[in-house]
């Protein structure tokens, strides 16, 4: 077999056989495939996309290109939860002790955060002492007796997927659905999740603009999913808007820490509690939907979840005393209000702007070897649909510098205030199974 015919039969529309996807695979994992002839044929996938069956054996191929974890000495149904990635998004940090909370296993493998904000290995590091080196041992004994564990997903977990999303980053091919569904669900099923929950985030701050496409994905994923045995739902989500009203780290956690202590943070607690309700009916805990949800939402307002998040922490040799007293978290030395240059309705919010501004205070990764503050970020005080006065605080930035004016000037030109009242947006979209 030859790269080269690959290349040009997926020019010119063919259709691979599997034992071509994994020739590709294989061969380029393995370095014999050289990156020029990789990219061309990414190139050729981008503009002429592939079918539901080569997406299916290229996601498999990536899966097995490494370690797979066997969770079959956890006891009872393994769930995961994987978001496609959005600004201020710290639902993991509750789904994770929510549905834990109900006796529901989450063993969760976790990367680091390159971009806006740290991932949620990073933002868990906001609590001194808390480790995610974990053997497998430690890791399937502590999911068997707190019934959660995260930790850092190992260099050897589809390699492949690692490889040739490097190569996608460089080559404009990174925005396609065939490859992002392969390379999210590679990494899914290689972890060894029985079910897996996703949340497939759709608006302006989101891999994918339109709901058309959001909802391409998502059945793409899917598709994948369940084809390969393991029961996959998929939630479509808001991300027109950074989720809840921090971003960052630290500040995140202590955001997640209401949540979980009950707070109606209306966004935040409504969608991390449709997932959470979702991971539970493919548990099997419930009969109903609306059985779950009830029971879930009593887990927040009664502190039971809030208790399955201490013992987590606690569990990897985090300090638990944050969990209680959130107020000691590092703080940054400045904290900059940024106002509002005239009177209004917030229309929107780039949430990909915001990010950006975040990261500019440091709390996110432009390269994988940057080290990123947890104290730094920035706090929402106004969102999509508020009224706000002229010169009134729409958000303020945690900051190490007492300016920090790329960062401001990065949240001003994020938000829209026009005198044009709007309805809050949709947060969740669609579920599909
Ligand atoms: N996240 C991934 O893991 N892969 C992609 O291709 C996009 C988002």
């Amino acid at each position: 077999m030859r790269m080269v015919d690959l290349i040009t039969k997926k020019r010119d529309g063919g259709k691979l056989s599997k034992e071509e996807v994994s020739f590709f695979v294989q061969g380029y994992t393995r370095g014999d495939i050289p990156d020029y002839q990789a990219s061309a044929f990414l190139m050729t996938v981008y503009f002429n996309g592939m079918t539901e069956e080569e997406t299916a054996w290229l996601t498999e191929e990536m899966a097995n290109s490494g370690e797979t974890f066997d969770l079959s000495s956890i006891a009872g149904k393994k769930v995961d939860k994987h978001s496609t990635g959005g600004v201020g998004d710290k639902i993991t940090l509750i789904t994770g002790p929510l549905v834990a909370s109900i006796g529901i296993p989450v063993a969760k493998m976790s990367g680091r955060g390159l971009g806006h904000t740290g991932g949620t290995l990073d933002k868990l590091e906001s609590f001194k002492g808390f480790s995610i080196d974990l053997s497998r041992e430690q890791f399937m004994g502590l999911v068997n007796e707190n019934k959660l564990a995260v930790a850092g997903q190992t260099g050897n977990l589809a390699p492949a997927d690692k490889k040739l999303y490097a190569l996608r980053d460089v080559t404009g091919t990174v925005n396609t659905i065939p490859l992002i569904a392969s390379s999210i669900m590679s990494k899914k099923l290689a972890s060894g999740a029985e079910a897996i929950v996703l949340d497939v985030k759709t608006g302006s701050g989101a891999f994918m603009k339109s709901l058309d496409e959001s909802r391409q994905l998502a059945e793409t994923m899917v598709k994948i999913g369940n084809n390969l045995g393991r029961q996959t739902v998929a939630v479509i989500t808001d991300m027109n808007q950074p989720l809840g009203f921090e971003i960052g780290n630290s500040n995140e956690v202590k955001e997640a820490i209401q949540v979980l202590s009950g707070e109606k943070i209306t966004d935040l607690r409504e969608i991390s509690v449709e997932l959470a309700t979702h991971m539970a009916l493919l548990a099997g805990k419930f009969a109903t939907y609306e059985e779950a949800r009830a029971h879930l939402e009593a887990c927040l307002d009664d502190g039971t979840a809030l208790a399955a998040f201490r013992t987590f922490i606690g569990a990897q040799g985090g300090d638990t005393a944050l969990v209680d007293n959130p107020e000691l978290f590092p703080q940054a030395d400045y904290h900059i209000e940024v106002k509002a240059p005239a009177a209004g309705f917030v229309h929107s919010i780039d949430a990909e702007g915001i990010g950006t501004a975040a990261m500019y205070l440091g709390a996110g990764r432009a390269t994988k070897d940057d080290d990123i503050d947890h104290a730094v970020g920035i706090t929402l005080m106004k969102k999509q649909g508020d009224a706000v006065q002229e010169g009134e605080t729409i958000a303020v930035l945690h900051a190490r510098d007492a300016e920090a004016a790329d960062s401001r000037n990065k949240v001003l030109e994020s938000y829209t205030i026009n005198e044009e009242h709007i309805e809050k947006m949709t947060l969740i979209y669609d579920v599909i199974s």
